[in-house]
């Protein structure tokens, strides 16, 4: 039996999005059909619109998702309907290289759902990042869901599954961040302030948050920055330097993706420190680093792919956390939107004007 449900959908490069009706087939073997609760609105979506990302049009976007499964495919003991999951881009296989060397994020063979899910028409919808999440239900692969503690907001849950999940795993688990450490974010989105979030987390002794506008310094402080500085108006370098005793801070993270901010970001470490980047680049992005300099500083430069994050270990524990109240997930949410919504939300993500717009269904 499929499944008629609506969806957004990205037809054409650049053309707004419409919500239309998604054929959803029933699980087949290795997958779960899902209700989704909540998917937040991500600058993946907004490149998939765009035709950034590749040219398979029409897509089913959203990414940021959790839910509750409705059904499972035959062979699947790891997962029961009624569950609560947080959706992840992609099941890892267990067995490659990779993952047998305990680094799954970069899985050789990881896997979405088989079947497709479809317009009324029968036209194939290709999900972005394997899920396909604004939408009342969507097919994936039972791999790519973690079950986490229901009590939880799906709202903020969801958000774990891309945008803040990079960012506490660029502090956690890439920049591997540690008690007294001192801490730069550069670029305070979701992202960068999700990185602050990790890090305040971890113990870091001093957090500075760099952006170029005020209003996001303000929301950094709530999320755990101990210094600001606008580097639309101040040398965010000599200020990360004077901040830091002269030295500059034991773990910068790049949380924009632009060569200037990494430039930035590799000039304000200190010596044997760490420089993460989590943002994002262009293929077009080039830098120049004077080698001596790399030499002479010592220590590491480090990119953090999704927060090198393992969904079954990291998603979980932060839920708990987030339950405890030492992780303020729901503060990323700026506003819940409805699935007709998503173009005006691409718009104020567009301006700044939000965190994250979360649709609930
Ligand atoms: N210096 C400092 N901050 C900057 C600069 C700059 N030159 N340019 C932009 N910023 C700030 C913006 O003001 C904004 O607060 O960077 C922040 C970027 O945040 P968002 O646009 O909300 O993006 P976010 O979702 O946080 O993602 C950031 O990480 O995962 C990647 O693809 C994502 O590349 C993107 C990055
Ligand atoms: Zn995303
Ligand atoms: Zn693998």
């Amino acid at each position: 039996m499929a499944h008629e449900v609506r969806g957004v959908i990205a037809r054409g490069k650049g053309e707004p999005v419409s919500v239309e009706t998604v054929v959803v087939p029933d699980p087949g073997p290795g997958e779960a059909l899902v209700q989704v609760r909540a998917c937040g609105v991500c600058h993946t979506d907004l490149h998939y619109r765009d035709g950034g990302i590749t040219d398979d049009f029409p897509f089913l976007l959203g990414h940021e998702a959790a839910g509750v499964v409705e059904a499972v495919g035959p062979d699947v003991t790891a997962l029961a309907p009624g569950d609560f999951v947080i959706l992840n881009w992609r099941a890892v296989c267990g067995q490659c290289r990779s993952c047998l060397r305990g680094r799954p994020w970069y899985c050789f063979d990881s896997r979405n759902a088989v079947q497709k899910m479809t317009l009324a028409d029968g036209t194939e919808l290709t999900p972005a990042l394997g899920i396909g999440a604004f939408a009342d239900k969507t097919l994936v692969a039972a791999g790519q869901c973690t079950k986490v503690d229901p009590a939880a907001d799906p709202a903020a849950a969801g958000l774990l599954g891309c945008g803040v999940m990079a960012g506490i795993g660029a502090a956690l688990n890439t920049g591997a961040v540690t008690r007294g450490d001192s801490v730069a974010v550069i670029g305070c989105g979701g992202v960068g302030d999700a990185a602050i979030a990790g890090a305040r987390l971890a113990g870091a002794a001093k957090i500075i948050a760099v952006d170029i506008e005020d209003r996001k310094l303000e929301w950094a402080k709530d999320f755990g920055a101990t210094h600001t500085v606008n580097s639309a108006k101040t040398d965010p370098v000599a200020a990360i330097r004077e901040l830091t005793g002269g030295f500059g801070a034991d773990v910068v993270i790049e949380a924009v993706g632009r060569p200037e901010t990494y430039e930035q970001a590799f000039y304000a470490r200190d010596l044997a420190g760490t420089l993460v980047l989590v943002g994002v680049p262009t293929p077009q992005m080039k830098i120049e680093l004077p080698l001596l300099e790399v030499f002479g500083r010592g220590g590491a430069l480090k990119s953090s792919w999704y927060g090198d994050c393992l969904p079954s270990r990291d998603f979980p524990m932060l839920i708990d956390l987030y339950l405890q109240g030492r992780l303020d997930l729901a503060a990323f949410v700026s506003e819940t939107i409805a699935l007709e919504e998503v173009e005006a939300a691409f718009d104020k993500m567009h301006r700044g004007e939000v965190l994250r717009s979360v649709v609930v269904l």
